[in-house]
This record gives structure tokens, C-alpha cells and sequence, in this order.
């Protein structure tokens, strides 16, 4: 079992596509295991995207996603990292395939509404600058119970 973080990035949010993003990952099979709304300060936008600190693209990127307020969350499955990117589709919408959110939902790089973990060991860095542990529900039989999976 593998955990991933999700940002619904502000144009998501300004379109009104937050729905549509959380439910194609739920769809997909991922469980939403922690959720909350945040204005993103630069201090905290500059942590996540820390590894693009010396791209061109930087300052309007924390510019962006400080710019309202972001749907952050954290969903659980198998492969949970590869799977939510394969549903997100590629960095840049124009490459990214029809079915995907990019592919289906944006056209470009900057505007392509939603972040998701790229490798397991960036998910639980990112996870844990966004939520604490004790906001991570953490009993993955109780969800199955509930969902009737067991
Ligand atoms: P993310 O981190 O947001 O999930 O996106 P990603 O892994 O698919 O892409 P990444 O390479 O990590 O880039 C982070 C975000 O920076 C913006 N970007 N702009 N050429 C550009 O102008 C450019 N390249 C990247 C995108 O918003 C990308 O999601
Ligand atoms: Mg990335």
C-alpha cells in the first residue's frame, strides 16, 4: 500500500474542476485518506517545488500556486505514485492522452491543474509538509469496511 500527494492546483480550482479531479482518482480505485483546503504562502510553496528552485519557471510557478487557494490531499492504493500520474497524464497537457485529466481538461504546462508525488520517497516528504500524521486516517481495513470490500 502506497500513499500520495495530491494538490488540485488553483485553476482547477477557478474552473471549478475540483470534483471532476478528486473523482477520477477515486474512480480510479485511490482512497482519500486526508483533505483540507489551504492557501499555500510562499515559504510552503517554495518547500514543495524546492527541487525546481534554479528552473526559469520557479517564480511563476509559487506566483501561481499561491494565487488562491489549493484542495490538498492524500490518496492511498497500490502503486498509489504511478497510478495517480498515470491518471493525471503527462507534466504538459498538449502530450498528455485523451482519458487523462491533463489530456482531457488542459492544454497547458503551466495551467495543467494538478500536482501530484513523482516517487514514494518525494511522497512522504510532501505528505508530511502538508499534514500532520494524526490527520492521515490511517485504518485502511475500517475504509474497506465501509466501501463493502470486506
Ligand atoms: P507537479 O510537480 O506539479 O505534479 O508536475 P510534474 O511533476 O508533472 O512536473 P514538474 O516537472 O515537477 O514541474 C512542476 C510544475 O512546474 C510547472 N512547469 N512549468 N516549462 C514550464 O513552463 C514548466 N515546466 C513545468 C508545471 O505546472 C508543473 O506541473
Ligand atoms: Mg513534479
Amino acid at each position: 500500500m502506497e500513499r500520495t500527494l495530491i494538490l488540485v492546483k488553483p485553476d482547477a480550482i477557478q474552473r471549478g474542476l475540483a470534483g471532476e479531479i478528486i473523482s477520477r482518482l477515486e474512480r480510479r480505485g485511490l482512497k482519500i485518506v486526508a483533505m483540507k483546503m489551504i492557501q499555500m504562502d510562499r515559504a510552503l510553496a517554495s518547500k514543495h517545488y524546492a527541487v525546481h528552485q534554479s528552473k526559469p519557471f520557479f517564480g511563476s510557478l509559487v506566483e501561481f500556486i499561491t494565487s488562491c487557494p489549493v484542495i490538498a490531499a492524500v490518496f492511498e492504493g497500490p502503486s498509489a505514485v504511478q497510478v495517480a500520474r498515470r491518471t493525471m497524464g503527462e507534466t504538459d497537457p498538449a502530450k498528455s492522452p485523451a482519458g487523462s485529466i491533463r489530456g482531457d481538461l488542459a492544454v497547458e504546462v503551466q495551467h495543467n491543474l494538478i500536482h501530484g508525488s513523482d516517487s514514494p520517497e518525494n511522497a512522504t516528504k510532501e505528505i508530511a509538509l502538508f499534514f500532520n500524521a494524526s490527520e492521515i486516517l490511517s485504518y485502511q481495513r475500517e475504509i474497506d469496511r465501509w466501501a463493502g470490500y470486506s
